[in-house]
């Protein structure tokens, strides 16, 4: 199993997917490697997204993860489906120990300093933050990461396909995601 740092490193770019019809899942999936994006976020927010998760990952090159998992259940049930890595918008310490113990890469969603140093002390240093531009935009990224040297960030959240390369010029950020990446497929 891979770490969620060699994932980042991977892909400067993630789709963020909310997808209702699993059998648009494959040709959706094939599209997007082929575009060059080969990790996919599926987000729980679809009653289809587990088959969804099956579906994709059926497709040769794609990394397909779950995104919106908000607790442990939903850890399980992404796994089951086949998640290889899971992102969750907050930092939760049930769901934190439990992706950790199962060994899978996560991406907790971090918002503030305090989050950061919640995840610190559970031994995570990669971090989504979300909801990026709400959250301060760059800005407010630069100053929170100041104090925290060996943490690095996917921004996730109002980003766009103009704003993507600022946030990726950033020294802390690994990678972006974002709905845009999708909107037109
Ligand atoms: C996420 O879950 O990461 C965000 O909802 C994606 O945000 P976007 O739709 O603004 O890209």
């Amino acid at each position: 199993m891979t770490t969620i740092d060699a994932l980042m490193r991977l892909s400067p770019v993630i789709p963020v997917l909310v997808i209702d019809d699993p059998a648009k899942a494959q040709p959706l999936a094939r599209a997007l490697v082929a575009r060059g994006h080969p990790v996919l976020e599926v987000t729980l927010r679809t009653a289809a997204a587990l088959e969804v998760i099956a579906e994709m990952a059926k497709v040769d090159g794609a990394i397909v993860g779950a995104g919106t998992v908000l607790n442990p259940r939903d850890l399980d049930a992404s796994l089951k489906a086949g998640a290889r890595f899971i992102v969750s918008p907050g930092l939760t310490e049930p769901l934190a120990r439990a992706a950790i113990a199962s060994g899978v890469p996560f991406l907790p969603g971090v918002a503030n300093a305090g989050d950061i140093m919640r995840g610190l002390d559970l031994g995570l240093d990669r971090f989504k933050f979300f909801p990026a531009v709400a959250a301060g935009g760059i800005p407010a990224l630069k100053a929170l990461a100041a104090p925290f040297a060996q943490c690095r960030f996917c921004p996730t959240g109002g980003l766009t396909e103009a704003t993507a390369p600022d946030w990726l010029a950033l020294d802390t950020v690994l990678c972006v995601g974002g709905s845009w990446v999708a909107a037109d497929l």
